[in-house]
């Protein structure tokens, strides 16, 4: 068995993602996006994209497709297309033309006349950091303030006075987009009542409730596949734009329809990251032990206040063993698009705040950053009674100082030639987390065995886990296993996000597989079986009894089974009263700045992590080595400029810079293997997002090791290190 089973398909360009898919008599739509920021649109003329060649339809708020509000369980509202005349920021989809091809349609699209009543547009964070509103709670389930305060403190201000040294220093971070490298797109065909959609999104289960709940249908009315996802990030959670207008149309003009959003149009169409302002005070003994943390935070929000940008709820309220905290966030709702989850939400940006205060106060203390940080190590979040299940963060850092030569660092770099050397190091922390997930098992007649569930592989590579737990569970080798997902007829997964899927997927599988056993055993002792009336037990593939033992498909077609099948079903349980959990690591990151030209190169990286169980290590390894990279991009590449009109001037990925292969160097992923078992039975833990969480934190406090310049913003440009 390969290491990653849909490699070849992948590499070979034989995996055929959403919009691969074709249908006789298919049809194209483009979809049509706003030019202002705010305002309301006044008409559309829409005669000449009508009359132009090949066009079918134009759909606009004034003639708009079927499409009902959606909310959906756990994850609530959703913004549906086409729905009201307002226009809350630049590029939000405002119309569908539909031709006999792409071409066609996207040159009716451009014959489309919007006029607008125009508003002021709010469009930078920094700019509305006066006019903050106080978050809701109930946008993630911690609470968006949070005072912890030890016995004789009064407030947190109280506690910074006792505290000998003080830290107080504020950290921006910018806007980020998923740009997958799959768009945002859908092949939607609607034929006899049904409707079938292939759209790459995290979760084909949700997919579907979604479009049924748009389009007012039974949910057995939809099926949504997406084998194959071309990245998702977390951008691919809720149902997409061209997914819902395809969906509609294809039920309105009866007819297979095809849709998908430019690569520009995904910079606004889809969702992003947050822009974010975090004030950071830090108060500690002369030893380094932390007497006071306060973490204010500002995240941009789109006008709908759909998201918010968690960046002191997870972050400072658990990293540090503190005697008093105090976190607060507050969002800024602009005329910018959405703001959704992306890749290690919350604390990805909240990461760089953290780490970077910590630095600092490392060296006002004169204190080795590693050694500042195991002083402070927690046993428990604060204010919270439950220990950690699992926590070797120590040895990750035992480690990684070890490899990577931390020794050798000096307080203030050093120069090799023309540049500038300092190396930097941060805390990983990303929540373990799991959802309700059900997984089928099937045990055939050949010897083989299946296992099923709707979740989606957006390439972290959870179909390949499936085969090795299904393999495991069942005790037979990978090759007899076929693992199936994306396809919303299957067992519902849930979504593919928060780094959850192997816990919640896997853990499903050995429930599956425990309970098909079962029956297995069952019908091989039952009367006129081969085993009847025997005790037998399973193992190696086979049942075994008092006369012998045979393959279960020697059992299955003994009793003229051509299959069984057992769902099995895993949540979140009782465990989460015992223990609090948590991935952790550390990154170590060596970048050089040209003495001249100030340029910033990261020339070495290593991130040792503590996530439990390893199930495909090539997988972990790719995963954590894709965070880093995206933390590099964070913390030296990537961002959103946005005209004070809230148009983004780099909505390409000529402009959106993210790294190359030139950017970076060989990445050190190291494990430390502790299974936890008191987290799921498969002992695994996440190991996805946190592979960025710290890293811009890692590069900006080498940054500062090799330069003295202490950047507080991401990304960190030339010209900030003039
Ligand atoms: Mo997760 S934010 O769905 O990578």
């Amino acid at each position: 068995m390969p290491a990653r089973l849909d490699a070849p398909l992948k590499v070979t360009g034989s995996a055929k993602y959403g919009v691969d898919h074709n249908f006789p008599g298919m049809v194209y739509g483009y979809v049509v996006v706003s030019t202002i920021a705010n305002g309301e649109i006044e008409s559309m003329d829409v005669t000449a994209a009508k009359s132009a060649p090949g066009v079918l339809a134009v759909y606009s708020p004034f003639d708009p497709l079927a499409l009902a509000p959606v909310a959906t369980p756990m994850l609530g509202e959703t913004w549906v297309p086409l729905r009201d005349t307002e226009v809350a920021y630049v590029g939000q989809p405002i119309g569908f033309v539909v031709a006999e091809t792409f071409e066609q349609a996207r040159d009716a699209a451009m014959l489309v006349e919007v006029s607008y009543r125009e508003r002021p547009a709010l469009t930078s964070l920094e700019d509305g950091l006066d006019t903050a509103v106080e978050a809701a709670p109930g946008h993630t389930d911690a609470p968006p303030t949070l005072t912890v305060l030890e016995d004789g403190i009064d407030s947190i201000d109280d506690a910074f006075a006792a505290s000998p040294v003080v830290v107080d220093a504020t950290y921006h971070t910018a806007p980020q987009n998923h740009t997958p490298m799959e768009p945002h797109s859908a092949v939607a065909v609607w034929e006899d009542g049904t409707l079938t959609v292939y759209s790459g999104n995290q979760g084909s289960d949700l997919q579907a409730y979604e479009l049924a709940t748009a389009l007012e249908l039974d949910p057995s009315a939809v099926r949504a596949l997406n084998p194959f996802v071309g990245g998702a990030f977390g951008g691919k959670g809720r149902t997409s734009a061209p997914a819902f207008l395809a969906a509609a149309a294809s039920r309105a003009l009866g007819k297979p329809v095809k849709a998908s959003l430019t690569r520009e149009q995904v910079f606004t169409a889809t969702a992003g990251r947050a822009a974010t302002v975090q004030r950071i005070t830090l108060g500690a003994e002369r030893d380094g032990t932390l007497v006071a943390l306060r973490h204010d935070s500002w995240c941009s929000t789109d006008i709908a206040r759909s998201f918010i940008e968690p960046t002191s709820h997870g972050t400072s309220r658990e990293w540090y063993a503190t005697r008093n905290l105090a976190i607060s966030q507050k969002i800024v709702p602009l005329n910018l698009p959405p703001t959704t989850f992306m890749r290690a939400p919350g604390e990805a940006p909240g990461s760089f705040a953290l780490e970077s205060a910590m630095d600092e106060l490392a060296e006002a203390l004169g204190m080795d950053p590693i050694e500042l940080r195991q002083r402070n190590n927690s046993l428990a979040p604060p204010g919270k009674d439950l220990q950690w299940s699992s926590k070797h963060l120590d040895e990750c850092f035992r480690i990684g100082a070890e490899r990577f030569g931390w020794s050798e660092r000096a307080p203030r770099g050093r120069a090799e030639g023309d540049w500038l050397v300092g190396m930097g190091v941060a805390v990983a922390m990303f929540p373990a987390l799991r959802f309700p997930a059900s997984v089928g098992v099937t045990l055939n007649a050949d010897d083989t065995a299946d296992v099923g569930t709707s979740g989606a592989d957006p390439g972290t590579g959870l179909l390949t886990v499936m085969a090795m737990v299904g393999a495991e569970s069942l005790d037979i080798p990978a090759a007899r296993i076929t693992p199936r997902l994306g396809d919303s007829a299957l067992p519902a997964g849930g979504m593919s996000g928060g780094s959850t899927a192997t816990a919640s997927a896997g853990t499903a599988i050995m429930a599956g597989a425990a309970q098909v056993i079962d029956e297995l055993l069952a019908l091989a002792s039952a009367p006129g079986a081969p085993f009847d009336g025997e005790e037998t037990t399973y193992a190696d593939g086979r049942v075994h009894g008092a006369t012998g033992s045979m393959t279960f498909g020697e059992v299955l077609r003994a009793v003229g089974r051509s299959s069984i099948t057992a769902v099995g079903s895993t949540a979140p349980g009782e465990e989460m009263t015992k223990h609090s959990f948590s991935s952790f690591g550390a990154h170590f990151a060596e970048v050089r700045v040209h003495r001249l030209t100030r340029e910033a190169r990261v020339s070495r990286m290593l991130g040792v992590f503590d996530g439990g169980r390893v199930i495909n290590p090539r997988a972990a390894r790719s995963q954590l080595e894709g965070g880093m990279i995206w933390g590099v991009s964070a913390a030296l590449h990537e961002g959103f400029e946005v005209e004070p009109s809230g148009r983004f001037a780099n909505a390409d990925l000529a402009g959106y810079l993210v790294p190359v292969n030139a950017d970076i160097p060989e990445i050190d992923v190291q494990f430390v293997e502790y299974p936890d078992t008191l987290h799921n039975d498969l002992g695994a833990r996440g190991l996805g997002e946190i592979g960025t969480v710290g890293v811009a934190a890692a590069v900006a406090n080498a940054i500062h090791n090799a330069t003295g310049i202490r950047v507080r913003h991401i990304p960190i440009r030339i010209e900030d290190l003039l």
